[in-house]
């Protein structure tokens, strides 16, 4: 069954070399327009999504994932030009799963737009930090949050990954 959206859904695959072309304005705020839209329990809208495009604040960010990482010099965004960081409100029980949702939408509708992306971890320890907790201060965020991870967005830089063979017994139907 040809269908464009679930051909988006398994084509997209997590993408970790970048070209330096920045993700345009309107194209990033469809993006996470769209992400806005994500189910969450109860409707509460936990999470809260933050684009960050400055090479800057990316800097920090990137020093803080490497070092909780343990590797203090290395690039966990793989030079993407754009990260975004989902996190919730830390008083909402099921903010991890709303999250997690609103991140698999942000991957999702990038690819759909045809911008790369993957997953970045350990967005949970950076905000637990007192580093983490200042600069959602300094960006005008106010409250406890908890880190869920973080869209790195771009352009790939050569070919997409192709996917891994899928697991058996994946699916039961009873
Ligand atoms: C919860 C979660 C954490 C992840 N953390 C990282 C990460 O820190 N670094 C990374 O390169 N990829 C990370 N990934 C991406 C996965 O490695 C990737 O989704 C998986 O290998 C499947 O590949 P695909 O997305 O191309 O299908 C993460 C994915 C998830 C869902």
């Amino acid at each position: 069954m040809e269908n464009a959206v679930i051909k988006s859904l398994k084509e997209r695959r997590s993408v970790r070399s970048f070209s330096s072309k920045q993700v345009e304005a309107e194209v990033l705020d469809l993006i996470l327009e769209t992400a806005t839209y994500t189910p969450t329990a109860r409707n509460m809208q936990s999470p809260i999504i933050v684009a960050v495009q400055d090479k800057d604040e990316i800097e920090t960010l990137r020093k803080m994932n490497a070092s909780i990482m343990g590797t203090p010099d290395s690039d966990p965004f793989y030079g993407a030009p754009t990260v975004v960081i989902v996190l919730y409100d830390k008083n909402f029980p099921n903010g991890i799963y709303d999250g997690s949702l609103v991140m698999g939408t942000l991957m999702n509708a990038a690819f759909a737009l045809g911008v790369d992306s993957c997953w970045i971890h350990r967005a949970r320890e950076e905000f637990e930090s007192e580093e983490g907790k200042a600069l959602l201060k300094k960006w005008g965020i106010e409250g406890e949050y908890v880190g869920v991870g973080h869209c790195i967005l771009g352009y790939r830089d050569g070919e997409l990954p192709a996917p891994r063979a899928r697991k058996e017994n994946y699916i039961y139907k009873v």
